[in-house]
């Protein structure tokens, strides 16, 4: 039974992952939980709540809360790796900053992406480090960490033999969807993807070897990346705004109707769109805040009080997500997942060192990309210039670079001007001047 240390243990998101590990036990055998996490306020309100979820399935798995390194790592065979540098305080200035002036206000597309990237990738690397120092030489850091494009590329930069698998949800998350509105489970589908994390699209969604994307695309047109009745497809992301998201891209099949996007194309695709519809004084953090965390803390305080956990914390696919691509590297079982890796020629016209997002056989060694071919110029162009912004952002970080940080902003194609990457670039070194390297 494995060692497992989750990095970022306060998160909202905890109960539920454990809640996933709990389920699949039997796949995935446990000796140990600990929980990790700088913010030891946080993690202690949220560890009882983690607790009691693991001693529901488990009298033996032993559970370890700490703030300490090196009892967090000492000895772990995995780790999940999901900081938020800042926290939803500055998720909100990420999300409210741009759209003052007029940019779409994202946790990890345009300039809230780069400003959350120049605030995570050292505090990653650091976290690396602590986990080489005392953790099993062949243990795996599974890294979810946002913005999960940006962090990957400084990792790569930075720690380029680090034993870390990044990844995202929302490609799976895709599919789960595509599944529910095919009647079918999203395991059975087989998919082929190309892009750079949050920019990419599917190509092909075969199941039993026939593709269905001619049948998605028709729903799509319909209904969006949905079933009719939003909540059936996903109860995960069910909040209004999420829906929104997910109907969203029908706007941009209807235009370009070769490939399925990931839904965050619309960002870069209609940000005019985006922002005329968000409302710059209560953001997604906003939404989060008063939802998803309030509702956390509530739980946790009743638990306090009546010893009874109210019944929250489902296995969605983020955390079954996670679990699998665990059991994948676990025992080599070399499981097809979309995991973001390094390029060595899957896209065969983007540059071979570029972090890319595409199908990979998940070995006990790391992931074997599948070649996905050379993509078209539309997308090849698009991808080259997010991949731009997103490497001069991590060059800035490394050199401390104001110049480079105002290139990675004024490529961005959220960005329309010079001028609006310089106003907010300055914005956001005033209010990140507790997180950022000096620029
Ligand atoms: C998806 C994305 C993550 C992102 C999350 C935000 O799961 O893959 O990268 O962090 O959405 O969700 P939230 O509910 O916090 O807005
Ligand atoms: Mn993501």
């Amino acid at each position: 039974p494995f060692i497992l240390s989750i990095a970022g243990g306060g998160s909202t998101y905890t109960p539920g992952i454990v809640k996933s590990l709990m389920v699949r036990l039997e796949d995935f055998p446990l000796a140990e939980i600990r929980l990790y996490d700088i913010d030891e306020a946080r993690q202690s309100t949220i560890a009882p709540v983690v607790e009691k979820v693991i001693r529901d399935h488990s009298q033996s798995i032993k559970f370890t809360v700490t703030s300490d390194p090196e009892a967090a790592f000492s000895g772990a065979h995995f780790v999940f790796a999901q900081m938020r540098v800042g926290q939803y305080k500055m998720r909100e200035q990420d999300e409210k900053i741009p759209l003052r002036h007029g940019v779409v206000g994202q946790e990890t597309c345009g300039p809230g992406g780069l400003a959350y990237g120049l605030r995570t990738i050292l505090p990653m690397v650091e976290l690396i480090d602590l986990v080489e120092r005392y953790a099993d030489k062949r243990a795996w850091i599974v890294n979810y960490s946002n913005p999960a494009a940006i962090v990957a590329e400084g990792v790569r930069r930075l720690r380029p033999d680090a034993r870390v698998l990044n990844i995202c949800d929302m490609p799976v998350a895709a599919m789960r969807n595509m599944g529910a509105i095919l009647g079918v489970d999203r395991h059975k589908l087989e998919v082929d993807y190309f892009g750079l994390n949050h920019f990419g699209w599917f190509t092909r969604v075969l199941v039993d070897g026939e593709d269905r994307l001619p049948q998605l695309r028709e729903h799509i047109a319909r209904f969006g990346l949905l079933t009719e009745d939003a909540a059936q497809t996903d109860p995960q992301h069910s909040d209004p705004s999420w829906v929104k998201t997910w109907r969203n891209i029908k706007p941009l099949m209807d235009h370009f109707p070769e490939y399925l996007p990931n839904p965050y194309l619309q960002y870069y695709l209609m940000p005019n769109e985006i922002v005329a519809h968000q409302d710059p004084n209560y953001t997604r953090a906003n939404e989060v805040m008063n939802g998803r965390e309030k509702k956390l803390f509530a739980a946790a305080q009743e638990y306090q009080r009546t010893g009874v956990l109210p019944d929250a914390f489902h296995v969605g696919v983020h955390g079954a997500f996670i679990v699998d691509v665990a059991c994948s590297l676990a025992f080599d079982l070399r499981q097809r997942h979309l995991v973001i890796v390094e390029n060595k020629g899957a896209i065969a016209n983007l540059p071979y060192d570029a972090m890319v997002e595409v199908p990979a056989y998940i070995t006990a060694n790391g992931p074997e990309p599948v070649r996905m071919g050379a993509v078209p110029l539309f997308h090849q162009t698009l991808l080259m210039q997010q991949l731009a912004s997103e490497q001069l952002l991590v060059e800035a970080t490394i050199e401390g670079s104001y110049e480079k940080a105002l290139q990675a902003f004024t490529l961005n194609r959220t960005v329309p001007t010079m001028q609006h990457a310089k106003a907010i670039l300055d914005e956001m070194i005033a209010a990140n001047r507790e997180y950022w390297p000096a620029l």
